[in-house]
Order: C-alpha cells, then structure tokens, then sequence
C-alpha cells in the first residue's frame, strides 16, 4: 500500500454528532527504532511487545459545525482542560488532515487519560496517539460504512505513525513489526503489522516489570535523539544491523530459544544507547541507577539461572522482561534487591497484550 490509498473516497453519511472510545496500549521494542526521515519513515525495521497494562483510554465527542474553515478541539486530560497538549494536536490534525478530510467539518472534545502514574516517565505518546487514531478512525468508518477491517486497522496504524513514530505498533498484539524488510511479506515503513511468522507460546505471556528509575522530564527528547542519527558516523552499519536482528529473532521466537532472546534484546537495548553516546552532540539517558539494575539483572540471572533480562527505551527506565514460569522468582527479585534503585520505590507490572479495544459507553 502507498500514502494514497489512504486517501479516502467521498463519504456516504455524516451524523451530526456522536461518540467514541478506544483505549490502546504501550509498547516495548525489542528491535529499536532509532533514526528517521521526513515524514516519520523509519530509518530501520523495529519489532515490539505490545503491552497490557499501560494504556490511554480515549474517547471523542463530535458535532457537526457551521463553518468549515479551521480545526476546532477542547481536550480534557483526566479530567481538566490540558493547553499545552494542544499544539501537538494541531500538528497532528494538519499532518493527517489529507487522510480525514472530516476533520474541519466537527468539533471535537477529545477526553484522555492513561493508567499508569502521571510522570512516571512512561511515554505516552505511543498509548495516547494510537487511541486517538482509532477513534478518529471509527469516526471516518460512521462516515464509510463499507470500511474493511483490515483497512482500519492499517489506516489507523499509518496515522499514529504520523503522531508518534512508534504509535504505530500500539493497535494490535502481540508483536508487531515495522518498517520495510525484505524477509518480511507485506512489511511497511507507512504502518505496522502483526508479527506475519510462528511465535512459540512463552513468548505470548511474557511479562515486563518497568522500573521507574527516573520520573523527570528527559534531558534529550526522541525527536531530537532521531535527527542526531542524520550524519552519525555509526548509523549505516547500526541500521543494517537492526534488519539482520529481525532475521536473528525469527527462529528464536519460533523456537523459544530464551538465552538467544536474552542476547539479542539487551545487545539492542545497549546499541540504542551507544548510539545516543556516539551522538554529536552526545547525551546519555541512562542513570547510575539505570547501570546499578543491569548488573543486578546480569548477577542475579548467572546465580539463579532464572532467565531474567533487561531492555531499556529512550530514557532511563529499565523494562525487566521474563517469561511466565519465572514470575514468582522475578518479582522476589524486584522487591530484594531493585526497588532500592527506584525512584519513590515505584515499579510498573506489565505483560504481553492484545492490541487495543473498543470501549462501548
Ligand atoms: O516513537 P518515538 O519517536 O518516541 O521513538 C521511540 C524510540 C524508541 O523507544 C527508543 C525505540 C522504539 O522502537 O520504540
């Protein structure tokens, strides 16, 4: 599929006004996407663990307008009017304006509210972009009754991408896979898909305890950590590495094969980081916290032989990832010896989902 075929034919209704609620998921990538071209094209193929329990709940009230000439919003985040989301909204609304041409003709009061801690230093932007695609999405499926599923799920897929890069892996479950590989049948750097080859079982209910190191605002924001990638001296090899990784993860998640997962997951979790330290301007996100948890993990995991690793998103957060069987163990683990490590004590539960769900007021 190209951009155009998410141009949409002429719409058949127009309610005046109704409803809609979607809430969608956070993600963790296992394969890192890291570097991007204009606009929100993927500079490498990414893969991640669509999770559960961190999600934005979204819902959208819409009315028809007299005039036609400019976007109108309210947004309501838990609860009370949020200003300063709303130039983000408006970027986005501009962006994606050729692909919901309906966008002028409503007004909109957008409601948001996600489940995990404010601030906790959990991105958002993910979880909150993809609920609002879908729900502007199930808007535009009012207006075109026809709509297949599967062009749904695409389209809502390629406009979270517009909002937020990784967004786009936050509509379904349980791994989703982005950007164009050529080992991958109908890979697109425009949308994410589900993951098109076998997954064994363990890796469908693979947890993901989030270690709240930092819950400060970051020093470097993704946006810019991106454009850095632009001249880096490392960055070809370090794309060309990212799409070999998704050919190493294939008979690993078809397998099982734990200690492979194990290896390739942090070396990319380490990699994403290297590159921020290789950077000009260099940064790092990582905190003496962040480093203290990783040798935890590494000592813990040669002692027990519980199969425990760690992957990290831009910021300083540690995400521990197991598989069921070890859960028991893994979260004695987290209350003995990594709680000391994080900020207020405070640590996310989280596990692998199903993608984002409809909420029927
Ligand atoms: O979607 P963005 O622009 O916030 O970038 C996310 C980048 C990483 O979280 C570091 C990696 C990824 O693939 O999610």
């Amino acid at each position: 599929m190209t951009e155009k075929d998410f141009l949409p034919n002429p719409y058949q209704n127009f309610p005046n006004k109704g409803k809609v609620s979607w809430k969608a998921p956070s993600n963790i990538a296992l394969v890192k996407y890291w570097g991007k071209r204009p606009v929100q094209i993927p500079a490498n193929p990414s893969i991640s663990f669509t999770l559960d329990t961190c999600a934005t709940t979204t819902s959208v009230s819409f009315e028809k307008k007299n005039e036609s000439d400019g976007f109108s919003f309210d947004l309501l985040f838990e609860g009370r009017p949020k200003e300063d989301f709303k130039p983000k909204i408006s970027t986005f609304f501009e962006r994606i304006e050729a692909y919901l041409p309906f966008l002028k003709d409503y007004h909109f009061k957008i409601e948001t509210s996600n489940s995990f801690p404010h601030s906790s230093g959990i991105a958002s932007s993910a979880s909150g972009m993809a609920a609002l695609s879908l729900c502007l999405m199930d808007i535009e499926r009012q207006l075109s009754p026809q709509m297949e599923d599967s062009y749904f799920t695409n389209k809502t897929s390629f406009l979270a991408r517009l909002g937020s890069g990784s967004a786009c892996r936050s509509i379904k479950g349980s791994l989703v896979e982005w950007g164009k590989h050529q080992h991958i049948p109908d890979s697109s750097d425009l949308y994410g898909i589900e993951y098109p080859f076998e997954v064994e079982k363990v890796f469908q209910t693979y947890h993901d305890t989030i270690l709240l190191v930092h819950k400060g605002k970051k020093e470097v924001s993704s946006t810019v950590g991106h454009q850095l990638m632009h001249g880096h001296p490392y960055a070809e090899s370090r794309f060309l590495q990212a799409g070999q990784n998704l050919d190493h993860l294939k008979p690993i998640l078809a397998s099982g094969d734990l200690e492979g997962f194990i290896k390739l997951v942090e070396s990319e979790a380490l990699t994403l980081h290297a590159m921020m330290m290789s950077s000009m301007p260099y940064f790092m996100l990582m905190k003496p916290d962040t480093l203290e948890i990783i040798n935890k993990i590494w000592a813990y995991r040669q002692e027990t032989k519980v199969p425990v690793c760690f992957t990290l998103d831009a910021g300083a957060n540690v995400h521990m990832l197991y598989p069921d069987s070890a859960k028991d163990h893994a979260l004695q683990f987290v209350q003995d010896e990594l709680t000391a490590h994080c900020e207020n004590g405070q640590y996310i539960n989280d596990q692998v989902g199903k993608g984002a769900i409809k909420i029927n007021d």
